[in-house]
């Protein structure tokens, strides 16, 4: 089916969800759009994983995501993978392939349609899933292997609505289940050696973080494959952060995000659009249905948080200028900063003068066990630098080990939320727009973040 019909479940979908966006707009600051639908349930908070010797893992969506991530699952200890599951066949059947490669028993293919996936649910030789599919899949692929007794691991955004949000917060409490949004970024060698640093107090008392997603993909958006089949259609219905967890995650880590505080509340704006038209004119042929689509997303989105305890988070989007990549990823302190692209650090005293040091003087003291036991398996590998890897090694160790996984449904929740939030912010004029509280009040419960040191 050609994506750029209307009747293309990519395309209608997110026709859906633009409408669902903006019904949800006449509530805005309102306790309507903001709480959940059903009555509380007890929390998953701090819920131990059920320790297991081996794992066995399911894998949704096998293709540029998914499809990488095979190597890295297949190089964690006493990890077998299953089942996978993909609409494309050739891309089920090549991570097959692999699998059986590595010396595995072949894994079940499920190609059968678009909910075939549910028949992988039903199988009891899984232990967790991998969801890497279009967005508008995430929810009702985690909340559905959720309700079969399936941890459900979860690409990035988990949600792109609060309603969503609030599902996969409501279904893990319900099942009892976790539900782990597999932001990469959080495992970052720099992401980590700055989570040390600030354990340590060296940047004094946290103030304000900035972060980003700015990554030119106006290239893969336009193409007649993978992401450009579906990852385009967003920008015509939504005018807001489109990706807010890549650089947020590693921020809310800094700052104790649903573990001593938590965002409250949010004020957004976007400039104008321009970068797809102008590659549209550069790069594709008059006659392309593609001509058809109308993009409204404004092409650099600007999002304030606001957490309960008063720090502030600069957030920001760009995905369709000329630009060379950064998440940003700077945090300021009474003490000093850091700020990353290129890793640099100003603390009070420094020698030196007004000047940034780099962060070699601080690499040997605060670098993090998990990079320093397992970081030249994970380099070898790749992997955005080697923390795909340490992401799913992590995942396992809490698996087999039983012990709370490092993000959990609240964060999933949270850190997905400002997609929508920023949307309705951008509608009113930048109007301030309240985060629901999806931890039901337990984000006062001081608790730390990947804190149990992994073992080599
Ligand atoms: N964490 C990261 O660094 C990172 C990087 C890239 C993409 N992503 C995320 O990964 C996800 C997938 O992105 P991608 O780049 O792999 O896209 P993709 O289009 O290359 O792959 C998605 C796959 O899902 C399959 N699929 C679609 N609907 C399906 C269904 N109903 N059942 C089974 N399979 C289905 C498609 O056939 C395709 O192979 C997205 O959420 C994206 O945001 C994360």
């Amino acid at each position: 089916m050609n994506p750029q019909d209307d009747r293309s479940p990519s395309r209608r979908d997110w026709l859906r969800a633009g409408a669902a966006s903006l019904a949800g707009l006449s509530a805005i600051g309102g306790a309507a759009a903001q709480e959940p639908s059903s009555a509380a349930t007890s929390s998953v908070i701090g819920m131990k994983f059920e320790p297991k010797p081996k794992l066995r893992l399911g894998m949704i969506g096998v293709g540029g995501r998914g499809g990488g991530m095979v190597q890295n699952y297949l190089a964690v200890e006493n990890l077998q993978i299953t089942a996978v599951c993909d609409t494309d066949k050739p891309k089920a059947l090549k991570a097959q392939a692999a699998v059986e490669r590595a010396g595995q028993h072949p894994p079940a293919v499920y190609s059968n349609g678009e909910r075939d996936f549910e028949n992988l649910l039903r199988r009891d030789d899984i232990d967790f899933v991998y969801i890497a599919t279009p967005w508008q899949w995430h929810v009702p692929m985690a909340v559905e292997a959720m309700k079969q007794g399936k941890h459900a691991t979860v690409e990035v955004p988990a949600a792109t609505t609060i309603e969503d949000c609030w599902s996969l917060v409501d279904t893990a409490e319900k099942t009892r289940r976790h539900c782990i949004m597999m932001e990469n970024c959080c495992y970052g060698e720099t992401e980590l050696l700055v989570l040390n640093m600030v354990r340590a107090g060296l940047f004094g008392t946290l103030l304000h973080g900035e972060c980003g997603y700015l990554h030119d993909l106006r290239e893969i958006l336009f193409e007649d494959r993978s992401e450009g089949l579906w990852r385009r259609f967003p920008h015509t219905t939504l005018n807001g952060n489109l990706y807010p967890t890549h650089g947020l995650g590693p921020v809310a880590n800094y700052m104790g995000v649903n573990r001593g505080d938590r965002f409250d509340y949010l004020v957004s704006m976007s400039s104008p659009q321009r970068g797809l038209d102008q590659w549209r004119e550069q790069h594709v042929p008059k006659d392309s249905p593609k001509w058809k689509e109308k993009y409204i997303c404004g092409d650099i989105n600007t999002t304030l948080i606001k957490t309960a305890n008063g720090l502030t988070i600069d957030l920001g989007h760009d995905v369709v200028n000329p630009r060379p990549y950064s998440r940003v990823n700077a945090l300021h302190g009474s003490n000093g900063l850091f700020r990353d692209y290129p890793p640099r650090v100003y603390l009070e005293g420094q020698p030196g003068g007004e000047k940034y040091s780099g962060i070699e003087p601080y690499q040997e003291k605060y670098e993090h066990p998990l990079w320093k036991h397992q970081g030249e398996l994970a380099r070898k590998l790749g992997g955005h630098g080697g923390m795909d890897f340490l992401m799913v090694y992590r995942l396992a160790q809490c698996m087999r080990e039983g012990l709370e996984p490092d993000i959990d449904v609240y964060d999933a929740a949270a850190w997905s939320a400002p997609g929508p939030l920023s949307r309705q912010s951008v509608a009113h004029g930048s109007a301030p727009v309240p985060f629901p509280d999806f931890t039901r009040g337990r984000w006062r419960e001081k608790r730390g973040w990947l804190v149990e040191t992994p073992r080599a």
